[in-house]
């Protein structure tokens, strides 16, 4: 039985999707079967993976019921991937049926044999398709930038999940907050990882022990399509990334 993660913010820029990509590679690379799911209808994910978004089906083909889940799985260099595109963000206005928080979960439950670890990347809203990621999921990552703004919004994404473990999935839990693009050289960023950890204490929730520093070889990677493990193994975000694999296998998952 698969287990599966949600890389969630409504903040766009906080590292989502690398922290997906990044996650993806570095399971894979230990041996698991691992499956992304691009549920972002800016398919960054789906790009950064090298899957196709023009001539192949996407996640969007999948939640309106037009094709079997196991025929919009891309295997690419990196990972198994279902990718997405523009056309996702009709989602909204298309789908208004009392079961569509459901769609994500049931379109993903035939895999869950076949894989490990399903990671969704989500996009930077707290609608339906982010609901659907929550209902599907049994952990959520949340990667925050270590900068004042971050804070805000944080309780609405939290009231969010809550919203969703009583209506629609009692099994989600939060697996913690990830500071991403860190610089803990930087002053700011020292009093940010306290006021982190003050909403972690007040909302026990953890934070990693891990944090994600800043690098360009991270940005670079992805841009090339390339697995950031074979383009920039010795860089700090890399190596930081392997750590929170560590981290998250270490809990037991
Ligand atoms: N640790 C990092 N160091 C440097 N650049 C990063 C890092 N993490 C992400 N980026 C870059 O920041 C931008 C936003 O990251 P992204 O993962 O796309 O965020 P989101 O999915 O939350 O919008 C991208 O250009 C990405 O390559
Ligand atoms: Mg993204």
């Amino acid at each position: 039985m698969a287990k599966t993660i949600v890389v969630s913010n409504q903040k766009g820029g906080v590292g989502k999707t690398t922290t997906t990509n990044a996650l993806a590679v570095n399971l894979k690379a230990r041996g698991f079967r691992v499956l992304a799911v691009d549920l972002d209808p800016q398919g960054n994910l789906s790009f950064s993976m090298g899957a196709d978004t023009e001539n192949s089906a996407t996640i969007y083909d999948v939640l309106k019921g037009e094709l079997k889940t196991q025929f919009a799985i891309q295997r690419t260099t990196l990972a198994d991937i279902i990718p997405s595109n523009i056309l996702l963000s009709s989602v909204e206005l298309e789908f208004t049926g009392n079961e569509r928080e459901y769609l994500l979960k049931n379109a993903l439950h035939p895999l869950e044999s076949m894989y490990d670890y399903i990671l969704i990347d989500s996009p930077p809203a707290l609608g339906i398709l982010t609901v659907n990621a929550f209902t599907t999921s049994d952990y959520v990552i949340v990667p925050m930038l270590s900068d004042i703004f971050s804070l805000q919004g944080i309780t609405q994404l939290f009231e969010t999940i809550d919203r969703v473990k009583t209506f629609c999935n009692p099994n989600i839990s939060m697996l913690g907050i990830l500071l991403t693009k860190h610089n803990p050289r930087t002053r700011f960023s020292v009093e940010v990882k306290g006021t982190v950890d003050m909403i972690s204490d007040s909302y026990q929730i953890p934070v990693f022990e891990t944090f994600i520093r800043e690098s360009v070889a991270l940005r670079e990677a992805q841009s090339l399509q390339h697995s950031i493990l074979d383009y920039a193994p010795k860089c700090n975000a890399v190596i930081d990334y392997k750590n929170l694999t560590d981290e998250i296998l270490g809990k037991g998952l």
